[in-house]
Formats: structure tokens, C-alpha cells, sequence
């Protein structure tokens, strides 16, 4: 019997390959996937990973002519200078952000049958840019529909999306009962929480408010590359049984969609940053349901 073919993948700013991962977990053949990823920790999860993926170096560097037809173009690409988290907001004529651009240079380059860009929450005008740019206008999702946490991210692509359901999932069902006392904040860190707010105070898991969200049922804040800290630019502590901790690698990782364990391949802080920077494997996974 011929074997079935399978598609060919364009991955750019791919970090550790969560859209390899949303791929997988839905059995989708992949017969090349190109990852155009910078970051040496990043690929190295990747490559023990995913074995096979084809790192080819920065975005510009990659050229459409060199690569087979592309059925499938996807990216999220640095968001720094678009992030509300950001104070000053350069919006796409940032340094990293406008790396936007080589997303749009190859989607031309290639004419993929499918694309999928995906970015942070930003000023009006940088939105309608991408818009005008990409030609669909993005939709905003909430990682917390899908996981356990709050994080709002854009998503441009002609993949049809179907309509989402709330999977209700709250921090309690996440947190691991016991985990190591080096997660735990120390004495002189818990200073700084002293005066913060609670999401869902009360509850057995308490969140602390640093976005001033009010936010009623219990979801992890938005997972950053900062959730490795317990100090004043800590982004995720919790209070479990009346004592402040970070999340665990595994936590973040859960919060994710992320396969467990699967950033460890390398140091914690790295963990961290990857994951922080990662997308939700989850939300991925219900776009590509819609792949013909
Ligand atoms: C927001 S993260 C994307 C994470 C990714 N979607 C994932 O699943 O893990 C942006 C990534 O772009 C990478 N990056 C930055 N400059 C790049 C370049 N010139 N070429 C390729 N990747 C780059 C960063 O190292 C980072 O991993």
C-alpha cells in the first residue's frame, strides 16, 4: 500500500516548536518541517524533541526559492515591542518586532496553502497594521478558554476556526500538591507580596493580582519568561496553604499544553523563558483542526 503523504511545514521564530507539538498530538503527518529559530536552548528542546525538524538559521537568512512547496506557513514572531507589558510601545518599527515583516516576505515568497501568525495584545494602530499587512483581520483568544490561564494573544490565519468551548479549567486542577521548597519564597521576597491582591481569595489556590485584573475564578496569570521569580519582577505567585510560591517548570509547562517535561533538556531559567515565550499548544491544536 502507498504510504500516505504528509504536509510540509515552514515554521518561523519557532522556539521549542509548540506548533510541532499541536501537530503531533493531532496526528498530523509532517514530512518536512523547517524551523527558522535562533535561540540555542530552544533548539536544543526542539532537536531532542522532534529529531527531524530542519533548522535553518535565522528568518533572514531563509529564502522561499530554496524550500519545497510549503503547505502549511506558521509563526508568532518577537513580540517585545508590541507587548502591553512594555512600557514604551514601539509597535512594528521596534528592533524585534518588525521581524513581523519577514513573516510577510516569506508568506508572499512561498504562498503557502495554509498560514498562521500569532501575536501579543497591542496598540489599535499596530493591530490594524497587521491587519492591512495580512489581509484578515486578527482575533483576539484567551488562553484560559482552553487552560488554567489567563493569556490573551491574537491570531491571524486562513485556517477556518471552529467555535470554542469553555473547557473550565481552574489553577486548583493544575498545582501539584507537593513540590520542592525551592520553589517557595523566601522570607525577605514575601515582603513584597504584602500588600498585593488575591484572585479568587479564599479559594485553596490564591493567585496574586499583578495585573490588577480582578479577575474572579482562579487562573494562573499570564505565563512570561519571568515566571521563574519570586522577587518584585515576579509575574506568577501563588498561595497554596498560606505560603507564596512560584510555579514548577511542570506547572508552567501544564499551563501550556506542553507535554510534561518536555523543556527538560536544559537549565530552569531557560525552561522558564521558553515556556513564557511559547504559545498555547491547546489553542494551536483547535486552529489546525480546521487543516484540510
Ligand atoms: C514569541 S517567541 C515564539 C515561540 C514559539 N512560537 C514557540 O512555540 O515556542 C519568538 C521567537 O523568535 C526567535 N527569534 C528572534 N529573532 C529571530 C530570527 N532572526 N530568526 C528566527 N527566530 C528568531 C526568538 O529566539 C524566540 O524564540
Amino acid at each position: 500500500m502507498k504510504e500516505q503523504k504528509g504536509i510540509n511545514v515552514l515554521s518561523l521564530f519557532d522556539g521549542m516548536s509548540c506548533g510541532q507539538i499541536a501537530l503531533d498530538k493531532l496526528g498530523i503527518k509532517v514530512d518536512n518541517y523547517f524551523a527558522s529559530e535562533i535561540d540555542k536552548y530552544a533548539i536544543k528542546v526542539t532537536q531532542a524533541n522532534y529529531p527531524n525538524t530542519k533548522q535553518i538559521g535565522s528568518v533572514t537568512e531563509v529564502k522561499g526559492e530554496g524550500l519545497p512547496e510549503i503547505d502549511l506557513l506558521i509563526g508568532g514572531s518577537p513580540c517585545q515591542d508590541f507587548s502591553t507589558l512594555k512600557f514604551k510601545r514601539e509597535g512594528l518599527r521596534g528592533s524585534k518586532s518588525k521581524l513581523f515583516y519577514e513573516f510577510l516576505r516569506l508568506k508572499n515568497e512561498i504562498n503557502p496553502k495554509y498560514w498562521l501568525l500569532e501575536n501579543v495584545q497591542m496598540k489599535k494602530e499596530s493591530k490594524k497594521q497587521l491587519d492591512k499587512h495580512l489581509g484578515v483581520t486578527g482575533i483576539l483568544i484567551d488562553s484560559n478558554k482552553f487552560t488554567a490561564q489567563n493569556r490573551k494573544r491574537y491570531y491571524w490565519t486562513n485556517i477556518p476556526i471552529a467555535k470554542i468551548d469553555d473547557k473550565n479549567l481552574l489553577i486548583d486542577n493544575v498545582v501539584d500538591k507537593k513540590v520542592d521548597e525551592k520553589y517557595y519564597c523566601k522570607e525577605h521576597q514575601v515582603k513584597h507580596y504584602e500588600n498585593c491582591k488575591y484572585v479568587a481569595e479564599g479559594n485553596s489556590i490564591e493567585v496574586i493580582d499583578f495585573y490588577n485584573k480582578s479577575i474572579k475564578y482562579n487562573k494562573a496569570n499570564c505565563i512570561t519568561p519571568h515566571a521563574f521569580r519570586c522577587d518584585r519582577s515576579a509575574t506568577n505567585i501563588i498561595k497554596v496553604n498560606n505560603r507564596l510560591r512560584k510555579l514548577t517548570e511542570k506547572e508552567c509547562e501544564r499551563l501550556q499544553g506542553v507535554p510534561r517535561d518536555y523543556t527538560n533538556f536544559v537549565a530552569s531559567g531557560q525552561r522558564y523563558k521558553m515556556i513564557g515565550n511559547g504559545w498555547t499548544v491547546d489553542i494551536i491544536k483547535h486552529i489546525f483542526k480546521g487543516l484540510n
